[in-house]
């Protein structure tokens, strides 16, 4: 994990890939429900510093706060793997590896039950 976000072509990349997310994000009849009252701008600010530092190995991120976070958006299940599929799309537009989008999306699958609070 520690050299993914040297091999992404570090902050600057994952800025773009996230602006890129955030765009099909709005774009999405369902999902964008979930995001109606967010800066969208000011939440691209945080994700990338949330994840430049998760994929460097440095994050000190707090779940707990992640998932109270989270609890208050009230999103299902299927919004999630709505949203993992636009990351996939948006990582493979910016010509990621295929290689590491697995790697991503499977972090991210690790972890969902660090990141929302529903049984899957
Ligand atoms: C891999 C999955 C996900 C990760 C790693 C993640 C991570 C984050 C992070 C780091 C923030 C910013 C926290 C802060 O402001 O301090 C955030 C906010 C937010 N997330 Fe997620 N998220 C994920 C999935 C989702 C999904 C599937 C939805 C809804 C469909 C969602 C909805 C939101 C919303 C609405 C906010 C903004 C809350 C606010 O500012 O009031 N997230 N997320």
């Amino acid at each position: 994990m520690s050299n993914l976000y040297k091999d992404l072509g570090g902050e600057d990349t994952i800025f773009n890939v996230l602006q890129c997310f955030y765009q099909k994000i709005r774009e999405d009849d369902l999902i964008r429900r979930s995001f109606s009252k967010v800066d969208i701008n000011r939440l691209i600010e945080v994700q990338t510093q949330f994840l430049c530092e998760f994929l460097g190995g440095t994050g000190d991120y707090d779940p707990a706060e992640l998932m109270e976070l989270h609890n208050q958006v009230n999103f299902s299940a299927e919004d999630f793997s709505g949203a993992l599929k636009w990351l996939e799309i948006a990582l493979r537009e910016a010509a990621i590896s295929i290689d590491d989008v697995q790697t991503i999306l499977e972090t991210a699958h690790k972890n969902k039950h660090r990141i929302i609070n529903i049984k899957f």
